[in-house]
């Protein structure tokens, strides 16, 4: 029995797949490269010294997944094929309700149709839209998104609750992402984002190597400790072995759909950031004090105690650890 992960060469996608690797799962990727690059795969590959099934197709062309789910035995689903840039989502929100939304109902379609029901879906906590309060539950208020991107994760968490309530042998688990930072710390594989990132770290990154000038910090008159905006940035690897937890739940339990805030539960400002990083890799990250950027919120982090709970995951990995694999992937790969 294989899992099938669409978007598997992608930043998240590619460290879950070889966390699933190591647990001696099987594996069958799909991707179009639309954000990610093939030479991914070979990363994974080494790291792992495993193999996986490959098919580069869209996640959305049904006939071609239904292939997939004829030629192999799938057990469950990982998306992680959805478009992330929330600047690009204000520009093109068509592309991202169609690529994240009826993509992921495609997907959804064809496992019904073969009747394969654990799904682990994606999410972000950027469905709590203004934090009711922190720390954010599972149980907070959700709503209230700023941009196409989120509303995509906002109504896709929708559509998983209607499919559930319509048939409930679907075991259903939505993980709501906080900020993922770093790389695998073979430095193989880590985040590429195209063009100038809107992300901290990848910025940050990319100041201390020199390719950009300096950092723009959004604002420094929040009400926090520094006045800079606080989130809950989590280690991408913390992050990938979340799912690992979420679908031995799905393997193991009983029949539901379960919600989960996948955050280290520590708010760091982006003057912490920035110390941090200079801390831990040696490297100048020089700043200018820039004005808000429209749709941000003063804080942000979760409270990750039902993941604890029910999950038996909490991250592990500290704030110098996702600085120096940050850092390190930049350095491997120019
Ligand atoms: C953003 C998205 C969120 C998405 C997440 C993915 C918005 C409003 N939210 O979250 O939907 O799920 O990315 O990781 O875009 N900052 C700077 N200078 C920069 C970049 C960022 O000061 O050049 C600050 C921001 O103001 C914020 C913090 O750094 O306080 C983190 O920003 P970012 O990495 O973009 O993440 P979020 O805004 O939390």
């Amino acid at each position: 029995m294989a899992i099938l992960v669409p978007g598997g060469a992608g930043y998240i996608g590619s460290h879950t797949v070889v966390e699933l690797l190591n647990k001696g799962k099987e594996v069958v990727i799909i991707d179009n490269f639309s954000n990610s690059k093939p030479e991914v795969l070979d990363k994974i590959k080494k790291i792992t010294g495993k193999d996986f099934k490959f098919y580069e197709m869209d996640y959305k062309d049904r006939e071609k997944l239904e292939k997939v789910f004829e030629e192999n035995e799938i057990e469950a689903v990982m998306n992680f094929a959805g478009y992330k840039a929330v600047g690009e989502s204000v520009q093109k929100p068509i592309d991202y309700y169609m690529n994240n939304i009826t993509g992921c109902l495609v997907v959804l379609d064809v496992m019904k149709k073969y009747n394969v029901k654990k799904f682990i879906f994606s999410s972000s906590a950027t469905v709590y839209g203004e934090p009711e309060r922190i720390p954010l539950t599972e149980d907070c208020k959700t709503g209230g998104t700023t941009n196409p991107y989120g509303t995509t994760k906002l109504f896709i968490e929708q559509i998983l609750k209607d499919l559930y309530a319509s048939d409930n042998t679907w075991d259903i688990c939505i993980l709501r992402y906080f900020n993922p930072v770093g790389a695998h710390e073979s430095g193989l594989i880590g985040e590429e984002p195209q063009g100038i990132p809107n992300n901290l770290m990848p910025y940050i990154v990319r100041v201390a190597n020199g390719t950009l000038k300096e950092l723009l910090v959004f604002g420094n008159d929040y009400n926090t400790h520094d006045g800079t905006g606080v989130r809950d940035y989590i280690h991408v690897v913390d992050l990938a072995k979340g799912h690992i937890s979420a679908l031995e739940k799905l393997e193991k339990e009983q029949k539901g759909l379960f919600i989960y805030n996948l955050g280290t539960g520590t708010g760091y400002s982006v003057l912490d950031m920035v110390n941090a990083f200079e801390k831990s890799t040696g490297k100048a990250v020089p700043y200018k004090i820039a004005s808000r950027r429209a749709g941000d919120i003063a804080t942000c982090y979760a409270d990750p105690k039902k993941a604890k709970e029910e999950l038996g995951w909490s991250a592990e990995k500290t704030l110098d650890d996702m600085c120096r694999d940050s850092w390190h992937y930049i350095e491997n790969s120019l």
